[in-house]
């Protein structure tokens, strides 16, 4: 008889990722969380009784799913930028560098005001979290004290972040909106202590700086060497688009690569984050591979601002960790189910430029926007999948929700529940949105339906 204190169980279908299977579907599985919010036991249905009298629980407080209803692990935005929901769905009519001078840095100096800071986060962070973002890495801006504050509203609201206060000490076009290197230092140094004296159970923080032509090499190694101190991650944006690698190589010329730039200041750890990477080498790759430093992957964005297309296929084969951003807002959406849909397209356009190209698959796409953030973050002992000891992050999904998209599904006459299943949660992550995301969980909590304060 185990001693854990079960919070509560569910019963019915769960949809995750492991290491041997994209997409496994547990027909009628068990779970219960315990009080610490940690899944204590995942079984079979008919171990009922069994599991009820190991871990002292009641068959009759079981929470049963409804026949259209699944579980499937929350998802993981790798790379949002939480200021630029302000203005996501505006003005992608340019590309990066034209695009960042023009809208967002003049967007993001406005985060100094702190009550209009207060009202942006508090929407994304609402926002993400109906959407089933239960783990955001988030940009924040250079402010301290507004990046302080979105750590508190995401934990407010019990969403799983972590919160980069953007660092940069070079910007000739909008120099109103940058810092001395002393400055980002020593409030680098003040956001962390602050954010980690909160002692907030599931918001860290994380080194960033925003990406190389806005820093000095000099910056660039303090914070290398502040992560490194700190046992801190690190986020940042790599490659995204060839006007920017042309530039990089401009600022640091006695760089081999633009990877090799982060590599020398210490930037590239197995907590290390970058976005994008649609223009690496492959030896840039193996140099991933070998420190253990992630890509996040923003299709919506690379699309929308005419970035590039990664090529998922040839990082998954150099076996660098990956995940899904929304990048918010040079990508429009909000949603990880919408990177998933854009990951998708744009592995199909490398097919249609190269038939030899493979494309991914709804599976292998579905294992990113879970499993694969949580690696990709570092965070797969914590979150990711329905495994024993990690938290239940969750998302409740009903294939027929009222009001939702689909209810062709609930018609049919499946041949076997796991292929019903195997068409739901495609169906879902296809063309559901967050109606059909009825309850969201993150570490054991409820936190959708929002209980307002
Ligand atoms: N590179 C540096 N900053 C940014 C940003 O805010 N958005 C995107 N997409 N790329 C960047
Ligand atoms: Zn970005």
């Amino acid at each position: 008889k185990s001693d854990t204190d079960i919070r509560f169980v569910c019963r019915g279908t769960f949809v995750h990722s492991t290491a041997e299977e994209a997409l496994q579907i547990l027909e009628d599985a068990l779970l219960g969380v315990d009080s610490e919010g940690k899944i204590a036991f995942i079984g079979e249905g008919k171990e009922l009784q069994k599991l009820s009298e190991n871990f002292g629980f009641s068959p009759s407080a079981v929470t049963q799913l409804q026949q259209h209803e699944f579980f499937m692990p929350g998802m993981i935005d790798t790379h949002i930028h939480a200021s630029q929901y302000s203005y996501a769905g505006t003005a992608l009519d340019m590309p990066l560098l034209q695009w960042l001078n023009t809208y967002t840095f003049p967007v993001e100096s406005h985060f100094q005001d702190l009550e209009f800071a207060k009202k942006v986060y508090t929407q994304v962070v609402k926002r993400t979290l109906r959407n089933g973002t239960t783990t955001a890495c988030y940009f924040a801006t250079i402010h301290t004290d507004a990046s302080l504050l979105l750590g508190q509203i995401a934990n407010d609201f019990g969403q799983r972040a972590l919160v980069g206060k953007v660092c940069m000490d070079r910007n000739d076009a909008v120099k109103y909106y940058r810092e001395t290197s002393e400055e980002s230092q020593e409030e680098t140094y003040r956001f962390i202590k602050e954010l980690l004296n909160k002692k907030y159970p599931l918001v860290k923080p994380v080194v960033t700086p925003r990406f190389a032509p806005s820093c000095t090499e000099a910056l660039l190694a303090k914070l290398g060497e502040i992560a490194k101190n700190n046992k801190l991650h690190i986020q940042s944006h790599i490659s995204e688009n060839l006007e920017e690698v042309e530039l990089v190589k401009e600022l640091f010329p006695n760089s081999e690569s633009y990877t090799d730039i982060y590599h020398k200041c210490n930037l590239l750890t197995d907590k290390t984050i970058l976005a994008h990477g649609c223009h690496l080498s492959d030896e840039e790759l193996v140099l991933f591979r070998k420190t253990g430093a992630a890509l996040s992957h923003c299709p919506n964005s690379n699309i929308s601002l005419c970035s590039g297309v990664l090529n998922v296929r040839n990082v998954l084969n150099h076996k660098v960790k990956l995940g899904l951003g929304t990048d918010m807002a040079g990508g429009y959406s909000p949603s990880i189910l919408d990177a998933v849909r854009r990951a998708l397209d744009s592995s199909k356009v490398l097919t249609i430029q190269d038939p030899e190209h493979k494309t991914l698959s709804f599976e292998e796409v579905f294992r990113l926007a879970t499993l694969g953030g949580s690696q990709a973050l570092s965070l797969d002992e914590r979150t990711g999948n329905f495994k024993v000891g990690k938290d239940f992050d969750a998302l409740r999904v009903n294939v027929a929700a009222p009001g939702g998209p689909i209810d062709v599904i609930q018609n049919e006459k499946p041949q076997s529940l796991n292929s019903h299943m195997r068409l739901s949660s495609s169906t879902c992550s296809l063309a559901g949105d967050d109606r059909n995301i009825v309850e969201v969980f993150v570490a054991g909590k409820k936190v959708v339906p929002f209980s307002e304060p």
